[in-house]
């Protein structure tokens, strides 16, 4: 390898980024300095959520251009001047969307080849057990509430975040009912075990369906979509229900955000509605990697990736997310 490419940041997108946002830029490889390493990035994520930092500031500060596109990725050493890693080591960080890059050799995790399995891919370690299956386990856990026999209703339903929140619905003892787009993806969430999954593209109203769904209320709504799917959960929450706020997917390529417009449901139901940065929790990951990693090997949780080969795609493969062309984790393969 004497050049590798990345995309970087060409312009601030309005709407649903196209490609003219971005540019894939050749790079020849710099020499490595003492605690650094070169990695060769095997994959690299596409993830709604840094939409935001696209066109701004979020949680974290804006690209600015010419910046590297930011993202999970799995990748191979193969050069170290770091005690912590050789040659070979399989890591996961923050890779960006590249085909090598030179990192600190902070922020960067071994994957254990020991630990991997049929069940169990590297890639795993920037999906289930990454981000995404955090997000699910932190928002579900701490900010649901969930006591056994509640109403979980989750929005993306197939989508990495909601797939494993719905498992882990399950697995807790709760009833769970899963919104998704097209008659496939709702066939998935069936497979998973859940109890009862929406087409939000058959045509029927959302509310109406939520409520065939629900007859006894809705006791935690876990929101990845946010806009006219948030209103129809909301006059549909049982007494005391709380809403989890994980993403805004339909929120994220507007210009003026459509917002909330049922707001009385929170006085007459008491409900509670809190958002969250998965980051916050993260002296609390190593646990919760662990206990998704026996559900995983138990067979009580499982994962779908959906891998689209060459660098060269990512802006396609990312702005086709907001068209819910991805089914599981989108990932591309460099
Ligand atoms: N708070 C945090 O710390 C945190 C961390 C990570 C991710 N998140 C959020 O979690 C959410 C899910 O992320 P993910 O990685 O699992 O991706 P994802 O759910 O697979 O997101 C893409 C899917 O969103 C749905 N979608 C896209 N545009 C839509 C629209 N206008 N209306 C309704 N549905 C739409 C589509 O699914 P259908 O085909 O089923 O409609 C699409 O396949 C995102 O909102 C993300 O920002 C939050």
């Amino acid at each position: 390898m004497s050049e590798y490419r990345k995309w970087t940041l060409a312009s601030h997108p309005v709407g649903v980024p196209d490609r003219d946002c971005f540019a894939l830029v050749p790079c020849a490889f710099d020499d490595i300095e003492a605690g650094e390493v070169l990695i060769k990035v095997d994959y690299f994520s596409l993830d709604p959520g840094m939409r935001g930092r696209l066109s701004g500031d979020s949680y974290a500060a804006g690209l600015k251009i010419g910046d590297t596109i930011e993202s999970a990725g799995v990748g191979t050493i193969l050069a170290s001047k770091s005690e912590k890693f050789a040659p070979g080591d399989v890591v996961s960080g923050a890779l960006g969307w590249s085909e090598a890059v030179v990192h600190r050799d902070r922020g960067l995790k071994k994957i254990e080849q020991g630990l991997l399995s049929e069940k169990l891919s590297a890639t795993a370690f920037i999906g289930v057990l990454g981000v995404p299956g955090l997000t699910a386990w932190f928002g579900l856990n701490d900010l649901g509430a969930p006591t056994q026999g509640d109403t979980l209703v989750i929005s993306s339903a197939a989508g990495p975040v909601g797939a494993t929140c719905g498992q882990l619905g399950k697995h807790l003892g709760l009833r769970v009912v899963g919104i998704a787009g097209g008659p496939k993806k709702c066939a998935y969430l069936s497979d998973l075990g859940f109890d009862e999954a929406i087409d939000h593209k058959a045509g029927t109203p959302l509310n109406a369906a939520i409520a065939a769904a629900c007859p006894d209320g809705v006791n935690i709504f876990f929101d990845n979509v946010g806009a006219e799917t948030l209103d129809a959960a909301l006059v549909n929450m049982a007494p005391n229900g709380r809403i989890v706020v994980s993403g805004q997917v339909a929120e994220y390529n507007r210009e003026n955000p459509i917002g909330i417009r049922e707001v009385t449901r929170f006085i007459t139901h008491r409900l509670r509605m809190e958002g969250l940065v998965v980051y916050d929790y993260a002296p609390k990951f190593s646990d919760a990697i662990s206990q998704m990693a026996a559900l995983i090997n138990a067979g009580t949780l499982s994962y779908t990736e959906d891998i689209i080969d060459g660098i060269e795609n990512a802006p396609d493969a990312y702005a086709g997310l907001f068209g819910g062309d991805n089914f599981g984790r989108r990932l591309i393969k460099t």
